[in-house]
């Protein structure tokens, strides 16, 4: 199919962090104070079109076909003015988006979002970007977009300055993620505004950060060396880390629910039976391990017997893989 002339589709997947960014040492630019490392899934993905209309006085933003109004149209608006900055066009835009993971429920809508906004609005404002350049855009919509652009496990270097904050492939052995999905409803606080909060009056601000430049490094080793016990044991221990800071702040947020951490246990438990599995969660109550592909089935099973316990539905626990890039369709 030839692609219309100012109209593009792109599809991207969400990322789960497995060492995990959480506060920005540049708001403006969306520069974080740590890099970080994820695996962007084969599963749930985003798909938006961007249609430029250039008659139109607005933006529009509808998002699974509600039209947006507030705070979330006006993102998606601050990010194509940044577009048409680079392409030099002061043309609007009509963009539809449908998220096949909840929005805001701690399973990187704002990733998978912004990386297909970046990769639509790109190709229909006539931008040729690279790999690296799509990152850096994407990064200014939601900084874990940036890792989406990215297929499997990438890393996301923090950067001296905008140039150098993008994301990019690292070798890894091969890994499964189960997913269990506690709660799909929008969280309360959002991860840019806790994220903001933690920095502002959180006293273990400062560690969370040496700990997680110091948990980024092991992460690589770790990659590197095909080791999927350290991989898995930085990924929990950093991921208690991350809930911990968190609750920590002035106002306390705290994303884990009980049924969160019946999962963390359950985890914890199983590999004392064998089953090497290692929990984490972003900004939100879902929890999603990490295990070895040929275990990966069994976790699932384990996890919804536990499911069905805590009243979680059959269709909340799944087994997702490494993903591809952001990609344009059409
Ligand atoms: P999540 O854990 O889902 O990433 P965040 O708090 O980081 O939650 O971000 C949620 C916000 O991301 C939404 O309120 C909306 O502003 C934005 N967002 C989510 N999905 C999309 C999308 N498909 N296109 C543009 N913006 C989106
Ligand atoms: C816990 O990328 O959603 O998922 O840059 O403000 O849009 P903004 O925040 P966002 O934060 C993600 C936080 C996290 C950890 C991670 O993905 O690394
Ligand atoms: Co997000």
């Amino acid at each position: 199919m030839t692609p219309t002339p100012g109209t593009a589709t792109a599809r991207a997947y969400p990322n789960i962090a497995l060492v995990k960014y959480w506060g920005k040492r540049d708001e403006e630019l969306i520069l974080p104070v740590a890099g970080s490392l994820s695996l962007t899934l084969d599963a749930l993905p985003t798909t938006t079109t961007v249609r430029l209309a250039p008659d139109a006085e607005a933006d529009a933003f509808a998002l699974n076909d509600a039209p947006q109004t507030g705070e979330a149209a006006a993102r998606v608006s601050r990010f194509l003015d940044r577009v048409r900055g680079l392409a030099g066009s002061g043309a609007r835009a009509v963009v539809d988006s449908r998220n096949e993971a909840p929005t805001g429920a701690g399973l990187a809508s704002s990733a998978s979002g912004f990386a297909a906004l970046a990769t639509a609005a790109a190709r229909a404002y006539g931008l040729e970007l690279a790999p690296r350049e799509l990152s850096r855009l994407a990064r200014r919509g939601s900084g874990s977009a940036a890792r989406s652009i990215v297929p499997g496990v990438a890393v996301w270097h923090a950067g001296d300055d905008d140039a150098g904050s993008f994301a990019e492939p690292v070798p890894a052995p091969e890994l499964r993620m189960v997913i269990a999905t506690v709660d799909t409803a929008q969280k309360a606080v959002s991860s840019r505004a806790a994220m903001r909060r933690t920095a502002l009056t959180s006293p273990f601000f400062p560690a969370w950060i040496t700990s997680t430049e110091e948990s980024l490094a092991a992460m690589l080793e770790a990659c590197a060396a095909g080791d999927f016990t350290r991989i898995g044991r930085i990924t929990e221990a950093h991921a208690m880390r991350m809930h911990a800071v968190i609750q920590s702040c002035d106002p306390p947020i705290r994303y884990l629910a009980p049924a969160s951490v019946a999962l963390f246990d359950r985890i914890a438990a199983l590999r004392g039976e064998g089953l090497e599995a290692y929990g984490t969660a972003d900004a939100g109550p879902n929890v999603c391990a990490i295990v070895r592909p040929e275990q990966a089935e069994e976790l699932a099973d384990e996890l919804r017997g536990l499911g069905g316990r805590l009243g979680l539905g059959a269709e909340a626990v799944r087994v997702v893989g490494p993903g591809p890039g952001a990609e344009t369709l059409a």
